[in-house]
């Protein structure tokens, strides 16, 4: 695998490549890899000729500088990881290569980040979208692997592509499971071991607002059910539920099956912030 800190060697290395005809994938990450992001990279290489992945915690899209500064760090154990999944490029680069100056570019995407994650961290999605529309330069991918559990991410990079127009084919990979149910995050390893024990009152939050939406009771009352179920836990508390066409992300009242729906989750074990979603086909 090759090691890559500084965009230009980057540049020139993936230009050579291309001119031969190689066709590459990109995984953007921030680090503190785990088996979820690694289903990323497998598909990458499974579609690509060149996988690259990037490892860069971009302090641009922390709403909350305590997050920015627990968000985990484990440079080397992601890079032995990322040698036995078929990455074949690390770019890694320091914070003034991404951004020299302080960048004062905003990305606004309307209705699409201002509700769910967006309400709740002002100004994430702006920087998600810097970021990334940097990476799509400076690597030019043919495709790029996001997670299914950040939908809201990958519903607004969907956005960018479409409007900057990228010529990008995005995909959005099946989120991993612990066996408790609980989605493999980056975060989870803020958790203590006993934290750890509740986490997944997020995702048995969405399979019992399932059940509720099949037996037919109304978003009032499923949003009632999954918040005494998460806050059910001392230091569980539910941020938002949400039901939502799964394209514009549009806040739905009731299960229309022909907007794709999603379920939407956020809230807070102690002061480690999880996401969910889930699917109502
Ligand atoms: O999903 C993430 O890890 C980040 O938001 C991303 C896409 C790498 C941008 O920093």
């Amino acid at each position: 695998m090759e090691i890559f800190s500084q965009i230009a060697p980057l540049k020139a290395f993936l230009k050579d490549l291309k001119c031969e005809g190689k066709s590459v994938g990109l995984v953007p990450t921030m680090g503190a890899l785990h088996d979820g992001h690694l289903t990323l990279f497998k598909a990458s290489a499974s579609q690509n000729d060149i996988t690259v992945g990037s490892i860069f915690v971009n302090p641009i899209q922390f709403n909350n500088p305590n997050d920015l500064l627990k968000y985990p760090r484990t440079i080397e154990k992601d890079t032995k990881l990322l040698e036995t999944v078929g990455c074949n490029v690390l770019f890694h680069p320091p914070m003034g290569e991404m951004y020299p100056e302080e960048s004062t570019v905003k990305i606004d995407f309307g209705r699409l980040d201002k509700t769910m994650e967006g309400k709740y961290r002002p100004g994430h999605f702006s920087g998600v979208a810097l970021v990334v529309s940097k990476l799509f330069n400076i690597i030019q991918p043919d495709q790029a692997y996001f997670g299914q559990k950040d939908w809201q991410q990958f519903a607004i990079i969907q956005k960018l592509v479409e409007e900057l127009n990228f010529k990008i084919n995005l995909h959005s990979i099946t989120t991993l499971r612990e066996a408790d149910g609980l989605a493999l995050s980056s975060r989870n390893q803020r958790l203590t071991p006993e934290q750890r024990k509740i986490a997944n009152v997020f995702y048995r939050g969405l399979l019992e607002a399932k059940t509720g939406f099949r037996e037919g009771l109304p978003l009032d009352h499923v949003r009632n059910k999954v918040r005494q179920t998460v806050e059910g836990y001392p230091g569980a508390k539910l941020e938002y539920f949400e039901l939502a066409d799964s394209k514009n992300l549009n806040l739905l009242e009731y299960v229309e099956q022909s907007r794709r729906p999603i379920m939407c989750i956020a809230g807070y074990i102690e002061e480690v912030r999880l996401i969910d979603n889930m699917f109502l086909d």
